[in-house]
């Protein structure tokens, strides 16, 4: 049993590696599609909101894949890296293997906004990885908590 879970991440680690891991289902002319909702305060607080509401419980507080149902077994904040945003609207509107579509339970603003919401999460996670030589460390929370405001 344990074999059978392992299996298929492992045999995608072999062909392609992590980075890559289901590039090939996205097509090109939404790769290249142009995020259209700027990356600020207000909109990083609706973002972090919906990622609790609708993503949390698969993906982990922070995206790291420690959420109860359908756990997840990599890092989305490593995964999507390599990934355009235009990319990875595509994949959270249409799913990806046991990922469900949210084309119906999101509008299109929300899932861009969830595409931010996940870039927020990895540079997040690089700042308290990393921290700048001399720098103090960041305060901000590791899950992303909404900012009310
Ligand atoms: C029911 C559980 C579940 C929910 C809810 C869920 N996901 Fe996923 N997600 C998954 C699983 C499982 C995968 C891995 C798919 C696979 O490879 O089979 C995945 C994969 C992804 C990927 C693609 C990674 C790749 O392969 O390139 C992205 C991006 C993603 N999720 C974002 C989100 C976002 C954003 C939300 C909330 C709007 C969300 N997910 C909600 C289970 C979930």
């Amino acid at each position: 049993m344990k074999l059978e879970r392992l299996a298929p991440v492992t045999f995608a680690l072999l062909l392609a590696g992590p980075a890559q891991a289901g590039e090939w289902m996205v097509p090109n002319t939404a790769r290249d599609l142009k995020n259209p909702v700027a990356d600020t305060p207000q909109n990083a607080a609706r973002g972090a909101k919906l990622y609790v509401d609708h993503c949390r419980r698969c993906h982990g507080p922070a995206g790291a894949g420690d959420g109860g149902e359908a756990r997840v077994e990599y890092d989305l904040r490593e995964l999507i890296k390599p990934l355009t945003d235009g990319a990875v609207y595509w994949k959270i509107t249409h799913g990806v293997g046991r990922m469900p579509s949210h084309a119906g339970s999101l509008t299109d603003h929300e899932r861009w906004l969830s595409v931010n919401h996940l870039r927020a999460l990895a540079r997040e996670r690089d700042a308290a990885a990393k921290p700048a030589p001399g720098a103090p460390r960041r305060g901000a929370p590791a899950q992303g908590q909404p900012k009310k405001d």
